[in-house]
C-alpha cells in the first residue's frame, strides 16, 4: 500500500484516531472530551469540550518558541511600491493592540466584526485581533458593492466594521469609505462604529465618535491577551454565493479548523515551518482565509500579502519577481491568473530574468484548471503543478495531488485523489454510486473532516436543505463530475446557478433578481459563458415589457450599471442583450443549460420538453451579436 493509501484509509476508517493525533500539533488550554461528536448529525462537531485560541496558535506560541524575529508577513505591494516585513514578535503586539481597540468599542467574545479591506497586512491584524478576543470576524471582499455589504451587515449583525480609506486596483485608487458609508446607511442593523485605516492614496473624512482612526485607537488601546474559546465556538463567518441572491454565511469553528489547517501545510503542500508560503488570492475569499492567513501562520511559516495583479503591476513578470525576491518555494493561485500571464507573455520571456531555482511547486484552485494552462506552467516552471478542488464550505482541499504525502502522475483535467478524511462519491439522482467514469453529483460521505462548515449563520434549516437533505448521510458539494477507475476525481460543472468568474464565485440567480427589478424588464436569464481569460463571464438576456419605447442599448446599459452598483465590479457583468422570449420547457423552466451550450458553441441535444425550438435560433443570433456562439472563434 502506498503512503497516500495508508494515510487516507486511516483518515476514513478511524477519523477520531487520525484527527486526534493531528490535534496534538495545536496548543490547547483544555484538551477535548471527544474528538468527534455525531449526536446531532448532519451537524458534526470536532474536539468537543476542548478549549484553545486560534490567535495564540497562529502567533503567540511561535514568539514563545523562538520565531519572534522571523517574518510572519511579507507585504509586497507593487501598486504602492512597498515591501514591508512584520515579524511574529511585531505581529503579536499588533494583534494585541487591535484586540484591545475592539474591546474599547465594546466588542467581546461572540460579537461579530465585519472586515472590509484591501490586501494590506492590517486586514490580517484585524482578523487575528478578533480571534484573539474570541470575536467572530466576517471578511467581505473589497470588490463587492455597498448593497452586498449591507446584506452581510443585516445577517451577521456586527458591532463594529473595520475598513480602510481606499483600495488600489492596478492603477486605480478605489475609495472604500463612501461604499462603507453607503452600506451602513442602507443596512437595517445599526453598527456601533467603525475603525478605518487611513491610506495616503485617498484619506477619508471620519465622523467623530463613530469612525475611529486605526492608528489613534490602536495607539491608546490596552493590549489584549488571547482568551480561551471552545473548540466549537465560531472563528469566522464567510459569505458565499448560493442559489439565490441571498449569500450563505458559512460558519467555521476554532478547533477543527486549526487542526486541519496545520495538518495540510506539511502533508498536502509540503511546506515546512519557517518557509515562505504565498497564496496569491485575496483575504476576502476562502483561499485567502485559509492559505494567506490561518494555515501558514498556524504552521509558523511566513505568509505573503501581495497587493497587485498577475499582469499590469507592472507587468506579467511580477509573480516571478515576488517568488525570486522572497525565495518562495510554494505558491498557490487561481488558473485565471496564469491565463492572464500566458496571454501577455506566451513564451514566458519575463521569467528568464529571475532566479526561480528554489521554487518547488505551484498549486492551482478556485476553478477547473484547463490542461493548456497546467502544461504551460509545467513547461516553463519545471516543477509539479497541482490542481486541487475545494470550496468556501470546506476551507481546504477536497481532492488534490498530496505532494507532502505522495505525488501521483497528473491526469489533465482531474483534481486527483480525495483529500484526507474525504470519502468522495459520484452519485445519481437515487443517491447510489454511478459507475466509475460516469458523471454524477459529487458528494462526500459524512462526517466530513474537521474545519469544514459547521452550519450557515443562524440558519440550520437552510444549511440542511442546501447541503444535506438531498442525499441523506452525504454532503452535497454542488459540483458534478466523476471518479475514474484509478480513484481520480474529475470536477466538471456546477449543478446549481453558481458561476465562476476569474476564480470568483457568483450567483446568476442574484444577477437575474437585479435585472428583473429594472422597470422595463419583464423577465431575465443570466448564464456563465466560457471565457478564455476568466473561465466564465456572465451574459444577461432580458425580455422587455410590452410598450417599452426606450432603445434596447439604453436598457441594457442601465442593467449593466445596476448589477455593478448592486453586486459590485467583481461580478464583471458587462454583456446584456434583449431577446423577444426566453427558451423554456413546457412547464416554464428556463433552459439556461442549453443557452450556455449555444454560447459556447457546444453540441446539445434538443430538450424533449422544449416549448418552442425556434427560440433557440433567436438566442443564437442574439449571442452572436455580442460575440458568442462561434463568433469569437471564427
Ligand atoms: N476592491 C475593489 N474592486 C475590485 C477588487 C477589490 N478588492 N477586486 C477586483 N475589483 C474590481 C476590478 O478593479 C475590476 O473592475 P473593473 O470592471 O472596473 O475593471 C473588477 O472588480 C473585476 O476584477 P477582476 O476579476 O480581478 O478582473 P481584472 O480584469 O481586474 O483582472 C485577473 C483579471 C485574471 C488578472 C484577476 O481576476 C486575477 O488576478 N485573478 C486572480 C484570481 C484570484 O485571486 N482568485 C481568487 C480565488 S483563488
Ligand atoms: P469557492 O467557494 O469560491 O471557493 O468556489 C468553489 C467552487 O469553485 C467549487 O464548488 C467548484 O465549482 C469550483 N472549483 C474550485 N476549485 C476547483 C477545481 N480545482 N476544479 C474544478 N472546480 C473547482
Amino acid at each position: 500500500m502506498g503512503r497516500y493509501a495508508e494515510v487516507h484509509s486511516q483518515s476514513i476508517n478511524d477519523p477520531e484516531g487520525f484527527w486526534g493525533k493531528a490535534a496534538e500539533e495545536i496548543d490547547w488550554y483544555k484538551k477535548w472530551d471527544k474528538v468527534l461528536d455525531g449526536s446531532n448529525a448532519p451537524f458534526y462537531r470536532w474536539f468537543v469540550g476542548g478549549e484553545l485560541n486560534t490567535c495564540y496558535n497562529a502567533v503567540d506560541r511561535h514568539v514563545e518558541r523562538g520565531r519572534a524575529d522571523q517574518p510572519a508577513i511579507i507585504y509586497d505591494s507593487p501598486v504602492t511600491n512597498t515591501v514591508r516585513k512584520i515579524t511574529y514578535g511585531e505581529f503579536q503586539d499588533l494583534t494585541a493592540k487591535f484586540g484591545g481597540a475592539l474591546r474599547s468599542l465594546g466588542v467581546e467574545k461572540g460579537d461579530r466584526v465585519i472586515i472590509y479591506m484591501p490586501m494590506v497586512p492590517e486586514a490580517l491584524v484585524a482578523m487575528l485581533g478578533c480571534a484573539r478576543i474570541g470575536a467572530i470576524h466576517s471578511v467581505v471582499f473589497g470588490g463587492f458593492a455597498p448593497n452586498e455589504l449591507a446584506t452581510r451587515i443585516n445577517d451577521a449583525k456586527p458591532k463594529v466594521i473595520v475598513s480602510a480609506s481606499c483600495g488600489i486596483e492596478g492603477a486605480k485608487v478605489i475609495p472604500y469609505k463612501p461604499m462603507l458609508d453607503g452600506a451602513i446607511d442602507q443596512a437595517e442593523h445599526k453598527v456601533d462604529g467603525t475603525i478605518v485605516m487611513q491610506r495616503p492614496q485617498a484619506e477619508a473624512p471620519l465622523k467623530p465618535g463613530f469612525d475611529h482612526d486605526w492608528t489613534e485607537i490602536t495607539g491608546k488601546a490596552e493590549p489584549a491577551d488571547c482568551v480561551p474559546v471552545a473548540a466549537t465556538d465560531p472563528l469566522y463567518i464567510l459569505y458565499t454565493s448560493g442559489t439565490t441572491g441571498n449569500p450563505k454565511g458559512i460558519v467555521r469553528d476554532n478547533g477543527g479548523h486549526a487542526v486541519a489547517m496545520k495538518y495540510t501545510m506539511k502533508n498536502f503542500y509540503n511546506c515546512d515551518p519557517g518557509e515562505v508560503f504565498w497564496a496569491a488570492s485575496d483575504v476576502g475569499w476562502v483561499v485567502g482565509h485559509s492559505y494567506i492567513v490561518y494555515a501558514p501562520l498556524l504552521h509558523g511559516a511566513t505568509t505573503v500579502v501581495f497587493e497587485g495583479k498577475p499582469v499590469g503591476t507592472p507587468d506579467a513578470g511580477t509573480f516571478w519577481r515576488v517568488i525570486s525576491q522572497h525565495k518562495i518555494p510554494t505558491m498557490f493561485t487561481a488558473p485565471t491568473a496564469f491565463r492572464a500571464i500566458k496571454r501577455e507573455d506566451p513564451n514566458a520571456e519575463l521569467m528568464k530574468s529571475y532566479d526561480l531555482s528554489h521554487f518547488r511547486a505551484l498549486f492551482l484552485a478556485g476553478e477547473r484548471s484547463d490542461p493548456d494552462t497546467i502544461k504551460w506552467a509545467e513547461n516553463n516552471l519545471k516543477v509539479p503543478v497541482i490542481d486541487h478542488w475545494w470550496q468556501t464550505e470546506t476551507a481546504w482541499v477536497i481532492a488534490g495531488n498530496p505532494l507532502g504525502t505522495e505525488l501521483f502522475p497528473v491526469k489533465y483535467g482531474s483534481a486527483c485523489k480525495p483529500g484526507f478524511g474525504w470519502d468522495i462519491h459520484a452519485v445519481g439522482p437515487d443517491g447510489h454510486d454511478v459507475p466509475a467514469g460516469d458523471v454524477g453529483s459529487l458528494v462526500a460521505k459524512l462526517p466530513m473532516p474537521p474545519g469544514t462548515l459547521m452550519t450557515l449563520w443562524q440558519a440550520d434549516d437552510r444549511c440542511r436543505k442546501a447541503y444535506f437533505d438531498e442525499f441523506p448521510g452525504f454532503y452535497m458539494t454542488g459540483d458534478a463530475g466523476f471518479v475514474d477507475e484509478d480513484g481520480y476525481v474529475h470536477v466538471m460543472t456546477r449543478v446549481d446557478d453558481v458561476i465562476n468568474v476569474a476564480g470568483h464565485r457568483l450567483s446568476t440567480g442574484g444577477m437575474e433578481e437585479i435585472l428583473s427589478a429594472h422597470p422595463d424588464v419583464a423577465e431575465a436569464a443570466v448564464i456563465g459563458a466560457a471565457d478564455e481569460l476568466k473561465g466564465q463571464m456572465p451574459v444577461g438576456f432580458i425580455v422587455l415589457k410590452s410598450g417599452v419605447s426606450k432603445s434596447h442599448s439604453d436598457v441594457c446599459a442601465e442593467c449593466v450599471k445596476m448589477v455593478r452598483e448592486q453586486i459590485g465590479a467583481v461580478a464583471a457583468f458587462k454583456t446584456c442583450t434583449v431577446v423577444d422570449r426566453l427558451p423554456k420547457t413546457r412547464s416554464g423552466k428556463v433552459l439556461r443549460g442549453t443557452m450556455k451550450k449555444i454560447a459556447d458553441s457546444e453540441e446539445f441535444k434538443m430538450p424533449a420538453t422544449i416549448d418552442d425550438p425556434v427560440i433557440l435560433d433567436e438566442i443564437r443570433e442574439a449571442l452572436q451579436k455580442v460575440g458568442y456562439a462561434g463568433v469569437k472563434a471564427a
